[in-house]
């Protein structure tokens, strides 16, 4: 099998191990006679596959007991509406909530654009300064009555990491997606933690929510049920049909986490592996650059740019002609992205930093 390295924000690269263990469960699931694709969700095989990736998720983020580990649908563009209309909404027209939100780029401006009209306003908008960083706890907003602070880890787009976790009054609301199991999470700050699970966890289909227990009875009456935490908390997240392959195939990857160190060994692994591509930037006399303040650079992606738009095009053409796929950055901010999720494999890395000095020792 001749794979490339795949530098992709997601859906993301996965463990080769885990995709050949899918192909050869595939056909027929354990002498069931079929594929588990094709079995009922209420068949008591997969109902062991769902709760073993559930119960994987719960030791693997560290989750205490007063959470609720939920597997929805709908990504984490979902959770931007769904987390005010549990959080925030009220049916008491005399009640004004309010929820601080930190703009460190793209990801927390869509949450901020769907918490509007629920009472969500900005704590913090870094967009003067281009989305460089994210703000010091003492730079923050937040409105005297507010619900929750939100925060997004890290800023896929920008390549922008928080790097400590607020430790505030208020509780907190995360959109994890790019940095889900490369970091503990505090789980006393947060009431709600979300996030898709194709970047660190597993393929696209799934989204992850993590809950507190006490806050799912605050929904009101008139949420919809799927949008209701609540509905999701109290069926195991068997409700409605749940996407199986997602849940199974995530289930394999956090068995491959488990193996490699779990949350720890991620952290590590995520730390030095960005740490090799930054050290190539620095090294490189200027030839890249990082658009994104030292201590705010993110581990999963990392953002660079070359001396002209030109230049840049021909790194991409050479690049892939190395197998070295998927380094563009967004559409919206150009540049290049080497997205260094959980799976990638560390010659990866390797092969992309002997590139880039390669590359910058014939056109610097
Ligand atoms: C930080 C962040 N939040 C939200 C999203 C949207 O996620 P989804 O595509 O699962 O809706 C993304 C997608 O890249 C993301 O990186």
């Amino acid at each position: 099998m001749e794979r490339v390295h795949n530098f992709c924000a997601g859906p993301c690269t996965l463990p080769v191990s885990v995709i050949q263990e899918l192909a050869d469960e595939l056909p027929e699931f354990e002498g069931s006679g079929m594929s588990l694709i094709e079995m009922s969700h209420r068949d008591p095989v997969y109902d062991r596959v769902h709760h073993e990736t559930l119960g994987l998720l719960r030791r693997l983020c560290l989750v205490p007991e007063d959470f609720s580990v939920l597997l929805l649908q709908g990504g984490a563009s979902l959770q931007f509406a769904m987390a005010p209309m549990n959080l925030l909404a009220t049916d008491d027209p005399a009640a004004t909530p309010r929820a601080g939100y930190v703009v460190g780029g793209s990801w927390g401006m869509k949450a901020l654009q769907d918490a509007a009209g629920f009472g969500g306003y900005a704590a913090w908008d870094g967009a003067d300064e281009h989305y460089a960083r994210m703000p010091a706890a003492t730079e923050l907003t937040v409105e005297d009555g507010s619900r929750y602070l939100h925060v997004t880890s890290n800023e896929t787009i920008g390549g922008i990491r928080l790097p400590e976790f607020y430790d505030l009054d208020i509780r907190q609301v995360g959109d994890m997606s790019s940095d889900y199991l490369t970091r503990t999470i505090p789980w006393d700050r947060f009431d709600l933690v979300y996030g898709g699970a194709q970047k660190n966890l597993g393929p696209a289909g799934l989204t992850v929510v993590f809950a507190r227990n006490s806050i799912l009875e605050q929904a009101p009456a008139s949420i919809p049920s799927y949008l209701r935490y609540q509905t999701h908390a109290t069926t195991d997240s068997l409700a409605n049909t749940p996407p199986v392959f997602a849940i199974w195939a995530t289930g394999k990857v956090l068995r491959w986490i488990e193996a490699n160190g779990g949350v720890a060994g991620m952290e590590a692994r995520a730390a030095e592996r960005s740490a090799m591509v930054y050290r190539a930037i620095e090294d490189s006399d200027g030839f890249y650059r990082s658009p994104v303040d030292v201590a705010c650079r993110s581990r999963t992606n990392v953002v660079f740019r070359l001396g002209s738009e030109e230049l840049e095009g021909r790194f991409l053409t050479e690049a892939e002609q190395q197998g070295l796929m998927n380094l563009k950055g967004h559409r919206s901010v150009g540049g290049m992205r080497a997205s260094i999720y959980n799976a990638l494999p560390t010659e990866s890395v390797g092969v992309l930093v002997d590139f880039m000095k390669r590359f910058a020792a014939n056109h610097g």
